[in-house]
């Protein structure tokens, strides 16, 4: 076996209601003045409206309440949450929601925690202090952001998404409670679960640092995600089915972490700059073509999930693969997802724009772990095969 290196630093507290004691966890990391980072669909949906209550029942704490994030966070609703969090002397972080409040909470405690521009602060392993406590409550299903060492951020100005990667961006605690996920609409139920599908086989597939414990996140957290992927979608209302694509979401977050993604996140991320798409829904349209680029030197991972999930007992690895390629594909059917980027209302691009994507992908960090080689010629051929 490769040598490897296994990290998890997140405490997850699991259970339903248990969103009620992110004051308390909060006091216990010693923090007293809170930052509460949040959405507008989330402020309207009526989530984040009991957590606060808590908070303002406990006359020991003090916050600070920003609930202005967009969607993919932007640097300037960055820097404006930070400096109201000086301003207010916050000493811990709460964010409540999806992957755009979490990342958008992360680099916030760090503008707040290490000053300066959070600009420089962008790429690996640029942050060498321990931030300010965090607590990370995900009110989707999908990003594994609650559990990863990684926050993007849009710069929409530049149309890029800006990658911070430090193990300090891990939020000390992250509180798992799927009640908070009912509210969530079946199209964001869908594109979000699927980005938790795309980090179980995209992880799956890195060859460096896997190891027996990542194997059996990815493995475990995919055959929960086709389980009740579903369900969760079609009944919302559905506790156990959304439990199961709450944690295997954190599984597949915390396999991420260790391993890496790919071709796919690279996609997703250059096209997500660019165009403002979703996240999970763009990666839920280039999956099939990325694994169907990388199938010719990852047939026999993608042929043990197949296997692992009942799916084929074929011995040949490449019918295997492919069938798990098939699954994939109808699995997003199922749950109402588009197949063709085009119906995500990106435009036809000229060739040079479309060199220009490419050559944006070929140099996301995320790029860096696929595993075959992708040049800027390749990913044109794949994004041209999704549109
Ligand atoms: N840091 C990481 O490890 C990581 C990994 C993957 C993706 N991401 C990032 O996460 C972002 C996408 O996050 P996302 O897919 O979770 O979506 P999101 O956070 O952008 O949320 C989408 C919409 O859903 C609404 N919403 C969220 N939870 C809800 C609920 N329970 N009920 C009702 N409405 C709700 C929000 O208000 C928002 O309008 C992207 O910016 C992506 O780059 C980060
Ligand atoms: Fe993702």
């Amino acid at each position: 076996m490769n040598p490897f290196v296994f990290e998890a630093p997140t405490r997850i507290e699991y259970g339903e209601g248990m969103a009620a004691s992110a004051a308390e966890i909060l006091k216990g990391l010693g923090a007293s003045k809170i930052l509460i980072v949040s959405d507008q669909g989330l402020v309207k949906s009526g989530v984040i409206a009991p957590i606060l209550k808590c908070f303002q029942e406990d006359q020991s704490l003090s916050t600070s309440i920003f609930t202005d994030v967009p969607p993919d966070s932007d640097v300037t609703c960055v820097n404006k949450a930070a400096a109201q969090a000086a301003k207010d002397g916050c000493d811990g972080v709460l964010a409540i929601g999806g992957g755009s409040v979490l990342d958008a909470a992360k680099v916030v405690n760090i503008a707040l925690t290490l000053g300066g521009d959070v600009l420089d602060y962008q790429g690996m392993n640029n942050l060498t202090n321990r931030l300010k406590p965090m607590v990370a409550i995900p009110t989707t299903a999908g990003t594994g952001s609650e559990v990863s060492a990684v926050a993007m951020v849009r710069d929409v100005a530049e149309g890029k998404k800006l990658l911070y990667g430090s193990r300090f961006l891990a939020p000390d605690v992250s509180i798992l409670d799927p009640t908070l996920l009912v509210s969530l609409p079946a199209k964001l139920t869908a594109a979000t679960g699927l980005d938790a599908v795309t980090h179980c086989i995209e992880a799956y597939s890195v060859e460096v640092t896997r190891s027996p414990l990542t194997d059996v996140l990815c493995l475990e957290g995919l055959r929960l995600l086709f389980q009740s992927l579903p369900q969760a979608t079609k009944h919302g209302d559905d506790l156990e089915a959304r439990s199961n694509t709450m944690i295997a979401a954190t599984m597949a977050g915390i396999a991420f972490t260790n391993l890496g993604v790919g071709v796919v996140h690279a996609l997703a991320h250059a096209t997500g700059g660019q165009f403002g798409t979703h996240h999970g829904t763009t990666n839920s349209v280039f999956l099939p073509y990325g694994m169907q680029f990388n199938l010719e030197v990852v047939a026999p991972r993608y042929a043990t999930m197949a296997r692992y999930l009942k799916l084929t007992d074929d011995k040949n690895d490449e019918v295997a693969a492919q069938t798990l390629i098939a699954r994939v594909k109808a699995l997003s059917g199922e749950i109402g997802l588009p197949s063709r980027l085009r119906d995500l209302g990106v435009p036809a691009l000229k060739q040079d724009q479309l060199e220009n994507l490419a050559s944006l992908a070929n140099s996301d960090p995320a790029i860096m772990f696929n595993p075959k080689e992708a040049s800027v010629q390749d990913i044109i051929g794949i994004y041209e095969r999704a549109y």
